[in-house]
Parts: structure tokens; sequence; C-alpha cells
């Protein structure tokens, strides 16, 4: 017997649950848990990563200066040196919270946040606190009321996920000027992109407004490189200075850093991602909503169907599992009733939709 034990504040933390995957399932499944994009990467990014496989043996490079101004130019960032890349989002969220909070300090989110804020919060030794939301939304007053002489970050999704709501600009500029000044204000966009060029705009103009604020974002949904892992952040000149002690010099893998490059020039498949959304997003609304499943507005990749009870959406997510349809189920984020569903082709979206007719009308 050894006498091996991780630390306590690791000892009692709950892991990360995914959305999963179809085993076992005949027939073409339709995956609509993950929020990825249906057009899959784009066809430059693949042909992109392809040209550095036989290159492989060979570390990065460990500025990731080619990735970082490609991300600077496509998003009228002015300073490169301004931009971190890291192992998807989640890793921004993991280095950040290393950096800034540890046992004895709190890390605030909002009641339905994104549930790595909690997981990384935890996996610190910092205390995971929520600010609570009224229909899906937690205003900015409900987040400064949470904030205590303890609050080392606050954890913004804008839109959120899993609720797909979000407080507008002013609202954002109202809670960054109103946070005292041991806060540091992380903004999370990765649906950003969903919003178009101006709102991603004005999410970096907010990191410039003032010193307290890091916008991060992420390869993993429009940009359909989830599986390369590759997110990016940026950040005040001080804050850049902290991030580049503690990353790993190799942290985003050459394949990766190579497809980032060709995906974030290819505006033509951004733009026809945001719009197919737009169009089936708003489709889905329309058509669940004719179901009486009462969809809220959602500002990302996916709706968020209200089941009426959590015996009923637990039942309609194993009826769809039973059809080889993947949906996202969210009691783990504190709405049991709803299922978070993700836009996807229209083929898989018109699957879902007839498949959950079928359900609405015999239950
Ligand atoms: C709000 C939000 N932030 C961050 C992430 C993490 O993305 P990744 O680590 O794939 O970049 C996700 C993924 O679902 C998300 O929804």
């Amino acid at each position: 017997m050894n006498e091996i034990k991780p630390l306590p504040h690791i000892a009692v933390m709950k892991p990360y649950v995914p959305g999963g995957k179809l085993h076992g399932q005949s027939g073409p499944a339709v995956m609509l848990a993950s929020n990825e994009n249906p057009f899959g990467p784009s066809p430059a990014a693949i042909e992109a990563a392809r040209s550095v496989a036989g290159d492989v043996h060979i570390y990065p490079d460990p500025d990731y200066r080619e990735l970082r101004e490609a991300i600077a130019a496509a998003k009228g960032i002015a300073d490169a040196s301004r931009i971190a890349t890291a192992a998807g989002s989640d890793e921004i969220i993991h280095l950040l919270t290393q950096c800034y909070a540890g046992p004895g300090d709190e890390v605030l989110f909002t009641e339905h946040a994104f549930s790595m804020y909690r997981v990384s919060a935890s996996a610190h030794g910092a205390a995971p606190v929520t600010a609570p939301e009224t229909d899906m939304t937690a205003g900015v007053n409900a987040i400064l009321g949470a904030v205590t002489p303890r609050t080392k970050i606050l954890f913004l999704a804008n839109p959120n996920n899993p609720t797909g709501t979000m407080l507008p600009l002013e609202d954002l500029k109202a809670l960054q000027d109103a946070l005292p000044p041991h806060v540091l204000f992380v903004v999370d966009g990765a649906y950003s992109e969903y919003l178009g060029p101006d709102y991603e705009a004005a999410l970096s103009d907010l990191v410039d407004r003032r010193g307290n604020t890091v916008m991060m974002r992420t390869f993993s949904k429009i940009y359909g490189l989830a599986a390369l892992r590759l997110g990016w952040a940026y950040m005040p000149a001080e804050i850049a200075g902290i991030w580049q002690r503690i990353r790993g010099p190799f942290n985003v893998n050459a394949l990766a850093a190579a497809a980032g490059i060709a995906a974030i020039r290819d505006d033509a498949f951004l733009a026809r991602s945001r719009e197919h959304n737009a169009d089936w997003r708003a489709l889905m609304t329309d058509r669940l909503n004719a179901m009486g499943l009462n969809v809220p507005v959602s500002h990302a990749n996916f709706v968020l169907p209200d089941f009426g009870s959590p015996g009923r959406a637990a039942a309609a997510h194993q009826f769809l599992k039973d059809q080889g349809i993947l949906v996202r189920a969210i009691g783990g984020y504190g709405l049991p009733s709803k299922l978070r569903i993700t836009v996807g082709s229209a083929g898989d979206n018109e699957r879902l939709l007839s498949a959950l007719a079928a359900f609405t009308a015999s239950r």
C-alpha cells in the first residue's frame, strides 16, 4: 500500500462531463451535443495541417508568431504580442486561474455558466462562487453583488453556454468599470463569431478600454477545429508577461497552429457558417416552439428547448438517442428540464426535428 494522495482540493473535485459519443449505433449518428461546426473544418485548414504533417518530428515555433500575427490581422488587433495561444480555450481558463487564484480566493461566474470555470477554480484550490440568474441571465448588479474582497477572477461567457443568452455590450462596460481593482475580468467569446465581426471587434475593444480584462476565444466552434485543440486570448501587456512565465513552451501543436492560420484567413467559410447557423437557429426555434417546447432566444450555435419537467427531458434525450441522435442533457448545469441542441447540418436538423415532433405528439 502506498500513501500517495492528491491535494485535498483535488480529492474532492468533480470532473468535467463532456458531450459524449454514441457507441454501438447502427446507421449514421447525428451528433448535436457539442456545438461543433456541421460543415467541418475549412478545406484550407485541412490542407494546411496536411502540409505540415511530415514535419512533426520538429518542435513548433515556441513563439507561434505567424499564428498570432494571422489572428491579429484577421481580428483587427494592432499588437500581436498581446495575443496568447493555447491548447483550446480550456487551457486558457486553467492557465489564467493558475496565475491569479488559489486557496483562500474566490472565482466568480454566473449560475448557469460554462462548467470549466468551476472545474478550474476547484482544481486550483479556489472557491467557485456563482452569481444568481433571472431568466437564465445574470445582470450587472447580481454579478457585482457576488464580488467579495476574495474574488480574484470573474469569468463571463457572452454568449453563454449552455443558455445561449448574453449581456448587451453596455452592460459589459458597466461591469468592467464597476469591478473592484483586485478582480480580473475574463470575457469568454467562444461563440462571438456567430454575432459577426462588429461584435468581435467590440470584445477586443473591451480589453483596450481597461487593464483589467482578458478576452478569450476558441477555434473549436465556428472554425471547426475542435479536435486540434486551439484557443487564443487577447490581454493587457502585463498579463501577457505573466502568461509567458507559466505556459508550456510548445502548448499548441504544429498541426493546430498551421490549421489555425489557414482557418482564420478563410473569411468565406466563416461567413457561410454564420449564415447557416442564423438561418437554421431561427427555423429550429420556430419549429420547436410550435411543438410547445418554449425555446428562448439563442445568440450561439445551439438552442435550448424546455420539456416542462426533468422526467420528460430525460425521456426525450433517450428517445433521440435510440434513434441515433445525441443532444446534451444539462441537469449538471441546473437546467434539468431542458436539452441543449447544436444547430447541425440541414439533414441532421431535419432528422432531429421530425424525431422531436414524433416524441411530442406521443407524450
Ligand atoms: C463558453 C465556452 N468556453 C470555452 C469552451 C472550451 O472550448 P475549447 O477548449 O474547445 O477551446 C467552450 C466549449 O464548449 C465553451 O462553450
